[in-house]
């Protein structure tokens, strides 16, 4: 009996994520006016470029999810998620309705942690010692430190061959220094740099 209730509720949750609209309508629909940038399209094409060169990939980190532009642009391409676990300081009204458009849609798989990254990722790596992600998208506090810190606690979370994607590696943003002087210190190696329209952000690597 327990068992025929668990599938229910299973198959319930994934007919609810089937029936929703997409995630502009969701959000659209819930009257969010969003403040900060995200993955516009021509940026995801050029991510989704480098993901279909890994389709393996099963568990990505984020920081910065917004209002779930690049976290929904990570499960319609990576079609082996079996984890994603999105941090955010979840300042903005509309980062609420994205959270619940993910978890609607992608139950068991999509994780919000709300904070400020600085402790939350620390606190996760504390928790879960053992997990490690196949890629990780830094794209939260934009500052210097901000930058550097999650790239620096995120390695806690890495493999050696975890890919790092760090969004606005733009000359005028504090994130190229950031990297640009993690590369210096030996912390991380750049693969490569991409750009599509304005956007600038690079695949790197841990050392
Ligand atoms: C540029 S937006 C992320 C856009 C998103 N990745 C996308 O492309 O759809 C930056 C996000 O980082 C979050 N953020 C800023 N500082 C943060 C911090 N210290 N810890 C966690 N999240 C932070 C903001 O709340 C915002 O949602």
């Amino acid at each position: 009996m327990k068992s025929i209730c668990v599938s229910l509720i299973a198959i319930s949750c994934f007919l609810q994520g089937q029936n929703l609209p997409s995630l502009e309508e969701y959000l659209t629909e819930h009257n969010a006016v969003l403040t900060e940038g995200y993955m516009i399209p021509s940026q995801q094409q050029g991510v989704n470029e480098l993901l279909n060169l890994h389709p393996d990939i099963e568990s990505i980190l984020e920081i910065g999810l917004n209002a779930g532009h690049s976290a929904e642009n990570f499960f319609q391409t990576c079609k082996k998620l079996t984890k994603f676990v999105s941090f955010d300081i979840n300042t903005h009204d509309y980062t609420k309705i994205a959270v619940d458009y993910l978890s609607q849609k992608y139950p068991n798989v999509f994780q919000f942690v709300p904070g400020d990254s600085r402790k939350t990722v620390d606190a996760y790596s504390i928790v879960y010692p053992e997990q490690k992600f196949d890629l990780i998208y830094v794209d939260g506090d934009h500052s210097y430190a901000g930058a550097t810190r999650d790239i620096v606690n995120c390695k806690k979370l890495a493999r050696a061959h975890t890919i790092l994607l760090i969004d606005d590696y733009s000359p005028e943003m504090e994130v190229k220094k950031a990297v640009d002087d993690l590369v210096k210190r030996g912390f991380i190696v750049i693969k490569n740099v991409y750009h599509a329209e304005d956007r600038c952000w690079v695949e790197a690597n841990y050392r």
